[in-house]
């Protein structure tokens, strides 16, 4: 299985890249977009959390520098002003944006054998689906972390990467992925990094480690103003997670529908097709999750305990 991962780092951008590349997944490029952060800096950050964890050789491509709209809106990000919780480097000066060129070469190359994992506003996949009409019947799946059956977080109706690219989202619920499945804030919601973890994340071997360890802090204090809590929401990790292990996530076949303009842009409609039967399934989406599993294989795969 060949693995592009789609990103708009972030700082569970960051653990999420780490966690991948700390597992045996075979990650075939990384391709950015703007989202948390510009594609300029989302880029920058990608390469910053590479260096900081010795991972060299794997291409980042930048992707779309705004959604299909063409309208950035901005929303209060608890990701820094970087993007990496003040860890960030200079943006990086795209000359091309390649990421959508190189997502279609790997569906071509990698047929039937790619998997797509999308932490960010969906703008470079909608774009391939645009230039390709075949893009998503050669890719073998898609997960994406966004949506919510319940409530969202940047409106009462809307999660962020869905808000930031509704139209791109439409464009993939209607494009036939034989395997879309979308982890969404139900069960990231579920899944908060504590300051105990932080600490095995300090104490442990992981080259990344002191460089975590700060990021993460910056990701506490703005969980700490935004929401009076200690820790922070792990959704991007859990993406890569659920394709180590398909026990931690449980999820349930439906039918995905955005909204496109309104009070509740960016929200997804999710129908449930044991309940609705009249509608056909476009998608599984996560209703369950088992966190301390999850916590259990970020921990140990990507900030292994110290032998010292
Ligand atoms: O709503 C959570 C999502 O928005 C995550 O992907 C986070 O990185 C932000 O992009
Ligand atoms: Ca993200």
């Amino acid at each position: 299985m060949a693995l592009i991962i789609d990103c708009d780092p972030g700082i569970d951008d960051a653990l999420a890249l780490l966690l991948a590349f700390g597992s045996p997944l075979e990650i075939s490029a990384i391709t950015t977009v703007v989202g948390n952060v510009s594609v300029e800096q989302a880029t920058s950050n990608a390469q910053t959390v590479l260096n900081a964890a010795g991972i060299t050789g794997v291409p980042v491509h930048p992707g779309a520098g705004t959604p299909l709209s063409g309208l950035v809106r901005a929303s209060s990000s608890s990701h820094g002003f970087d993007g990496l919780g003040g860890r960030g480097s200079e943006p990086l000066a795209i000359r091309e944006a390649t990421a959508v060129d190189h997502l279609l070469r790997l569906s071509r190359s990698k047929r039937d054998s790619l998997t797509i994992a999308a932490l960010g506003p969906l703008t470079n996949i909608a774009m391939a689906i645009q230039r390709d009409a075949d893009f998503a019947q050669r890719v073998d799946r898609l997960v994406v972390m966004g949506g919510a059956i319940g409530s969202g977080n940047v409106t009462p109706a809307a999660e962020f990467n869905f808000w930031h690219d509704p139209a791109a989202v439409d464009v993939v619920l209607r494009a036939g992925f034989t395997r879309l499945e979308i982890i969404g804030l139900d069960v990231t919601g579920q899944v908060f990094l504590s300051a105990e973890a932080r600490e095995r994340i300090r104490l442990s071997s992981a080259p990344s480690a002191p460089f975590v360890y700060e990021m993460i802090g910056a990701y506490f204090d703005a969980y700490w103003r935004s929401h009076g809590v200690v820790g922070a929401e792990m959704c991007d990790p859990l993406v890569i997670a659920h394709l180590l292990d398909p026990e931690i996530l449980t999820l349930s076949e439906a039918y995905v529908e955005v909204e496109l303009e309104g009070q509740s842009v960016g929200r997804s409609n999710v129908w449930p097709t044991a309940r609705y039967r009249d509608k056909i399934a476009n998608a599984r989406v996560a209703t369950g999750v088992d966190p301390q599993r999850f916590f259990t294989l970020f921990l140990e795969t990507t900030f292994p305990a110290s032998t010292a």
